[in-house]
């Protein structure tokens, strides 16, 4: 057997991060280090139960040079999943957004600048823009950056940044964007855990403007599953695309969700839009398909809807505390 692979893993306590984290760990001769800086969206719990002689947290920022530094030095690659991540906040309050996104990356790429560390950097389908409901078109590794909202402007930049640090200086880097994950451990901000414990708690789903947005959902086990690969086996200075085949409009994602949980079709309520919002994304997967063989293992968004439904009601003890806070912003604004 080899060494142990260091990793370490920004925003590891976070929705995405824990995810990647667990199955990082399911692999073997692993160790993981995780920097976070355990924001409001972060869940200790998440990774509280992995071996501790493979997992350590270190609570720190991925802005703070004296933080980063020491850990890049002594990881063999990094995966960046750290970030401000909520469009609607970005919008309240772009601030740090920028700082955590921004200066965030830079200061995580002049580390491995320093050290010749391999990097995965990880981003989303929103640095695209949107599409057309109609378009034929779905994104893919050549589709120009046409960010709307703070948050997507924040991680196009980011990507920018790691672009122009591989070119100009050398840094073994790739970088992937991802559609929307849905699964275990999301914040209740977010749309589907949103809909889901309104409806546990009795309410009505809230639907931004009509309902006709689509989004490509994809499962954070399998968003997980494709970000090894490509630090495994991805080639270095390239870009992938991550998506699973899964676009539905939000009215649709909503009418399943009420009838998983057995309310009645018109148990919803239309709110407030929110400002600029991307009408329609869509990934083509077909270069991470073809070159690394990635295939997802959901590929079925109801059944996936359904374990996340059972998930959420065996878990209220997690998401309880962050509801009436959430939902008392989003009460604020008309949604
Ligand atoms: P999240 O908000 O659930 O978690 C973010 C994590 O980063 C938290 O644990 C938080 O404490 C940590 N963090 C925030 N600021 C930090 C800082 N300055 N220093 C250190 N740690 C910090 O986010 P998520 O939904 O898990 O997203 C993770 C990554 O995946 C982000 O880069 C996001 O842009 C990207 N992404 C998300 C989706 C999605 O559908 N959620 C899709 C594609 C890409
Ligand atoms: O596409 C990847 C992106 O997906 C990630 O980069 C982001 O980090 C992640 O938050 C997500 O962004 P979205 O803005 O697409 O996700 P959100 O869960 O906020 O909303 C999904 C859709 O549902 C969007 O069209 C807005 C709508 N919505 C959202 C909420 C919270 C509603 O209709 N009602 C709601 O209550």
């Amino acid at each position: 057997r080899g060494p142990m692979q260091r990793l370490l893993v920004t925003g590891g306590a976070g929705f995405i991060g824990s995810a990647f984290v667990r199955h990082a760990v399911a692999q073997p001769d692993t160790h993981v280090t995780v920097l976070d800086k355990l924001t409001y969206a972060a869940t200790r719990e998440s990774i509280a139960d992995l071996p501790a002689d493979r997992v350590e947290l270190v609570v720190g920022d991925v802005a703070d040079p004296g933080a980063v530094d020491p850990l890049v030095a002594a990881a063999d690659a990094v995966v960046h999943f750290a970030a401000e991540s909520h469009n609607d906040n970005s919008l309240s309050d772009p601030s740090p957004f920028v700082t955590t996104n921004l200066v965030g990356t830079f200061t995580l790429l002049e580390a491995v600048r320093r050290h010749g560390t391999r990097y995965h950097h990880i981003s989303t389908d929103e640095v695209y823009g949107d599409l057309e409901l109609d378009d034929p078109e779905r994104f893919t590794e050549h589709t120009a950056y046409r960010p709307s909202s703070p948050y997507s402007a924040t991680k196009a930049g980011s990507d920018l940044l790691v672009r122009a640090w591989a070119r100009s200086f050398g840094i073994p880097a790739t970088i992937s964007n991802c559609s929307n994950n849905y699964g275990p451990w999301q914040h209740v901000e977010k749309f589907i855990p949103r809909q889901i414990t309104t409806l546990l708690d009795g309410g009505r789903a809230k639907v931004y403007g009509t309902g006709a947005n689509v989004r490509d959902w994809i499962h954070v086990d399998d968003h997980s599953s494709a970000v090894w690969e490509i630090l495994q086996r991805g080639r270095i200075g390239e870009t992938y695309l991550i998506g699973a085949d899964g676009e539905q409009d939000n009215l649709h994602v909503v009418r399943m969700l009420l009838s998983i949980l057995g309310k009645g079709a018109d148990d919803l309520e239309m709110v407030t839009d929110r400002a600029g919002h991307d009408l329609r994304y869509a990934i083509d997967p077909t270069k991470l398909r073809d070159e690394l063989g990635w295939r997802p293992r959901f590929s079925d968004l109801e059944a996936g809807l359904r374990d996340t439904v059972e998930w959420y009601a065996a878990h209220e003890d997690w998401w309880r505390p962050a509801k009436a806070e959430t939902e008392a912003a989003y009460a604020a604004r008309g949604q």
